[in-house]
């Protein structure tokens, strides 16, 4: 390491674009001092190197974690006193305040009855399994813990800001576009399921944070938010400079470049480790120089395990892969069969559907195959270990250089037998899989992997042991750290997960992402094929860009329970849920988690898992607790972007469900559209894919001014207000203008019951009286409803613009129905004739179990016909004159115009709105009465419609008895994706005590 001051301009390590930045400067000496051995600054305390900052921390982490051990381990649970007593008496660990205290008590009383107290509050907060000392192995205190962190409050109390609610804060609703930087190299520099690219979030934090401010994600997964903010102050200029035109072309102000800071945690110990490597910043040339000897060392070790005869009979080749495969038998003359030498199909690569037994010619299929078991002496457990059977098959070996295949000689056998025959490494993993608790666990126990060394072959289990020893040997925790986080990648491709791929072009990392699949063909990759690039790739990446200070903390804990952090003090949230059950990531984390010998903790997981009794109201519960506390960090009147991958609408109502009942109100919701790689708003749940929420926290001043008008008509105003002031003015895309969905009055009359809702507040109007209401206080453009000064830049911005496009509707059931007759009515009043035919084109995707209304009905609900008598309507009068050049000009009840106009339905203008709306709801609710009253036990076709304004009206009556009743007369697929119907639903359960 240089002792002298090095020279900015031509170290690699100085990358500040700007140079202005404070923050960055400020790493940037940390990074130098740290370079030189000198005093560090952390969290308030100086040391005299990083080595005495370590020191320091781990050893009040150490003591925080016995004192945990010493005063709640062995205890039986008998009171919440008792329990809040206890927790109460930790001094080392942030514990939460008295009123939080009791939450968690109240939810640790009902854990299984087994558990002592300590693993009760370990399952709370998502303590992860683990002995102290591999937890304090895995963690660099105060920034990174592989359990929760103790110094994030300290952390938070350095570097955040205070909550002023004085200062000004406005930002409107950002959408980032999440498929944007997969294939960056430092988004690639180490996998994690389903990663958002940095530079997806880069913009979003850009957009609602300054330099400086604190942005939490309660997800982090492999820390790609942490990554992002870094990039806020590290990003080259050419980056920054496109995405200024990019801003400038979509009518934003120039972003604020400069390092924010964050607070990044996610159950699982190994995303927060992948997290701290992406985050901490670490010696390159230090990292270069230890995984090269590790790779060199590993060789020199055991390269004669990878060694073979070259065909030319006197040449050592040095294997690449071997692959093996599995053995069955023919069910016809019980011959053994090595899969791969009959089915595959060496020219062309593929697996042959059919292929004949070699000893009996019948012709055979996979399906029709025996698998073949063997037995063997456990070398962990000394019992009997009976798996299915593998057999090396073929050999990829290089010789100077160029590449050759051969069949297993004699000598290459007697190798794989003679190491087959020494001990398992102390390193390999011997821990049971939880197979019964696993959804995976089908496709493993039955070919005899039950524990974490089952998934090796001999060869690799010695290759990956010796590979993870001189890692974990290294005397410099942050390179020791840097070289697991390198070798810990090579863990799935170096076991029997990896499939032979023989279409690839090569074999590393060949195995199923996201499922834990043995395959019949597995290619055993020596050490150097699956290692060797990557190390060079991953001193490029990081020489190019990596962290360049602490900046941020991470911690390992459930976002269910208090992270630690003080109450409104988080500027921004960006966050990445796990979307219900798709990825069953403690599962999947599980092989990785038992090398470090540090395992998360599932109890608080939020997934959809049936093998582990969480269905999706166990789910929602789970996410709507992360969601409070979010909401409980985050300051008033600031930001919350969620990206969510929609797997089932079911899910998707559960996650909004969750957000609103934890006091968030979602401003936009949109989902890319790749054809046209922009945004699209959405308009109904029938999406499956990507989604971006933006949701805001109330501000105090309504939260506090709500407190004094609920329950009243001002209340209702008051929130409008405020919610419209939070939405985007005016959107437009190449000239042409986007109708803003949360502005239009019905989605504002669903967020304003939401908000009454979800506080426990009767909604005091019905949506008549708000339609009506809004008519008369706020202007309308374009179907949109806006603040009055709002209007005057909406207006002028209009002026420009070519023409406004409409959002698309799909019409699926009633309300979606209405929308499009509104769109067709209010561009040309037609007669039932003429609309008839459009209609029944376009209602092909009716949901089954919707009654389909007559059009006749729907029209009388929702619309007004000129009858022919007296003036004809303004809009019938607007769009004949406008498209007859016969009827230009004539006063309103000209006869040639009447007779034109007679029997065309139009939409009613905002005067007569809300008489319209009473007159649908009475009919609805005459609809809903009939349903209440039905001795079905399922209705098998109903109107939503009916049931939403009916569950509307018997929650603003209290009488929570019907709801319930008639949700039990609903199928539960129906109420579940119905966002609306589930808001009444949940809270007359809650209300009536029956949750
Ligand atoms: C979709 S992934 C996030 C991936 C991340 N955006 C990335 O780029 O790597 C969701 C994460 O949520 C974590 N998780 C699940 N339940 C959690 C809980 N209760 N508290 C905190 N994290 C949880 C999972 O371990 C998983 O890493």
């Amino acid at each position: 390491m240089a002792d002298s001051k090095p020279d900015k301009r031509n170290n690699r390590l100085f990358r500040n674009t700007s140079g202005q930045d404070e923050l960055f400067e400020k790493s940037y000496e940390e990074e130098m001092e740290v370079r030189r051995g000198q005093p560090v600054e952390c969290l308030g305390l100086t040391f005299e190197n990083e080595d005495a900052r370590r020191a320091h921390f781990s050893g009040e982490l150490r003591e925080g974690l016995q004192e945990l051990h010493s005063k709640l381990g062995g205890i039986p649970y008998t009171s919440d006193d008792d329990a809040v007593a206890r927790m109460a008496a930790i001094e080392h660990w942030p514990m939460g305040d008295e009123a939080r205290l009791r939450g968690v008590a109240e939810r640790m009383r009902h854990a299984d009855k087994s558990k002592d107290l300590l693993q009760r509050w370990k399952d709370e907060v998502g303590f992860p399994h683990g002995e102290i000392e591999d937890i304090l192995n895995l963690s660099d205190p105060p920034w990174h813990t592989a359990c929760p962190n103790p110094f994030l409050d300290a952390f938070v109390e350095a570097h955040g800001k205070p909550y002023d609610p004085d200062e000004p804060y406005r930002r409107k609703p950002f959408a980032v576009d999440v498929s944007v930087g997969k294939t960056h190299a430092i988004y690639r520099a180490h996998g994690y399921h389903t990663k958002v690219p940095h530079l997806a979030i880069v913009p979003s934090i850009l957009h609602y944070t300054e330099p400086g401010d604190l942005v939490l994600d309660g997800f982090a997964g492999s820390g790609m938010t942490g990554v992002a903010a870094q990039w806020c102050g590290t990003a080259p200029a050419s980056y920054r400079k496109s995405l200024e035109a990019q801003w400038s072309g979509e009518g934003f102000g120039k972003p604020n470049w400069g390092l924010r800071r964050t607070i990044q945690n996610d159950l699982s110990p190994i995303a927060s480790f992948i997290a701290a490597n992406y985050s901490l910043p670490f010696d390159l040339d230090a990292f270069a120089e230890a995984g090269r000897t590790l790779l060199a060392e590993v060789e020199n070790e055991l390269g004669r395990m990878y060694e073979t005869l070259h065909i030319d009979g006197k040449t050592k080749g040095r294997i690449d892969y071997t692959v093996w495969s599995e053995v069955f038998s023919c069910p016809e003359c019980a011959s053994e069969i090595e899969f791969l030498n009959e089915a595959l199909d060496r020219t062309s690569g593929r697996v042959r559907d059919t292929f004949p037994c070699p000893n009996c010619d019948v012709e055979l299929d996979k399906d029709k195959l025996e698998r073949v078991f063997e037995s063997d002496v456990d070398a962990a457990t000394g019992d009997v270990w009976k798996h299915v059977a593998f057999r090396p098959s073929f050999i990829r070996y290089t010789v100077d250089g160029d590449t050759f295949e051969k069949q297993p000689d004699a000598d290459d056998r007697e190798l794989v037998r003679r190491i087959a025959g020494l001990p398992l490494p102390a390193e390999i993993p011997t821990n049971r899989l939880p197979v019964e608790n696993m959804s995976h666990g089908s496709r493993l126990a039955p070919k005899g992997v039950n524990f974490a060394h089952h998934f090796f072959l001999p060869r690799a289990a010695h290759a990956l042991a010796a590979l993870w020893r001189r890692a974990n040997a290294h005397a410099n925790l942050r390179i020791r750290h840097m070289l697991l986080y390198f070798v810990e990648q090579a863990i799935w491709g170096m076991s029997i997960l990896a499939r032979y791929a023989p279409t690839h072009y090569s074999q590393v990392n060949q195995h199923l992402s996201g499922v834990y699949y043995v395959g019949s063909q597995i290619s055993e990759v020596s050490p150097r094929y699956n290692l060797g690039n990557k190390l060079s790739r991953l001193i490029k990446t990081f020489d190019r860009a990596r962290a360049q200070g602490t900046s941020g903390c991470i911690a390992t804990a459930s976002t269910t329970a208090s992270l630690g952090i003080p109450d409104n003090s988080v500027d921004y949230i960006f966050t990445d849920p796990p979307f219900g059950e798709n990825i069953y990531y403690a599962d999947l984390n599980f092989l990785v988690e038992s090398w470090h010998r540090v395992l998360t903790n599932a109890v608080p997981e939020a997934i959809v898992d049936r093998f582990k009794n969480k269905g999706l109201p166990e789910y929602q519960r789970l996410m709507q607790r992360c969601f409070e506390e979010y909401q409980r960090v985050l300051k008033p009147g600031r930001w919350i972007t969620v990206v969510f991958h929609n797997s089932r609408n079911a899910v998707w109502t559960a996650i909004q469900e969750a957000m609103l009942a934890a006091g968030f109100v979602v401003a936009d919701v949109r989902t890319m559209d790749k054809r046209q790689g922009s945004y699209r708003q959405i308009t109904s749940t029938a999406v499956k894919q990507d989604l971006v929420i933006s949701a805001y926290k109330p501000n105090d001043g309504l939260d506090a001014r709500f407190a004094l008008t609920k329950g009243t008509e001002e209340g209702v105003w008051d929130f409008l207000r405020t919610h419209l002031g939070q939405l985007p003015v005016f959107v437009a895309r190449d000239g042409r203008v986007e109708v803003v969905n949360e502005r239009q009055p019905h989605l504002l009359f669903d967020r304003m019951v939401a908000f009454h809702v979800l506080r426990n507040v009767t909604v005091p109007l019905s949506i008549g009286e708000f339609l009506s209401g809004l008519n008369q206080r706020f202007p309308e453009r374009d179907g949109m409803i806006f603040l009055p000064d709002q209007v005057a830049e909406y207006d002028k911005k209009r002026l420009a613009a070519e023409e406004v496009v409409q959002l698309e509707i799909f019409v699926v059931d009633e309300s979606s129905a209405i929308q499009w007759l509104k769109r067709q009515l209010s561009r040309k009043p037609q007669s039932f004739q003429d609309i008839h035919p459009q209609f029944i084109r376009e209602i092909a995707g009716w949901q089954k179990h919707e009654k389909l209304p007559e059009l006749s009905e729907m029209l009388e609900q929702n619309f007004l016909c000129y009858t022919g008598a007296g003036d004809v309507p303004s809009q019938i009068h607007a769009y004949l004159s406008t498209n007859f050049k016969e009827l230009r000009g004539l006063p309103k009840d000209h006869a040639a115009l009447r007779a034109k106009a007679k029997d065309r339905w139009y939409v009613p203008d905002p005067n007569k709105a809300a008489d319209v709306e009473m007159r649908r709801t009475r009919a609805l609710l005459r609809e809903f009465e009939e349903y209440r009253q039905s001795p079905q036990k399922r209705l098998k076709l109903f109107r939503l419609e009916a049931v939403r304004a009916g569950f509307f009206k018997a929650y603003r009556d209290q009488d929570y008895g019907t709801i319930i009743s008639v949700a039990e007369k609903i199928p539960d697929a129906v109420l579940q994706e119905d966002q609306k119907l589930m808001l009444w639903y949940d809270q007359a359960l809650t209300r009536s005590g029956a949750a």
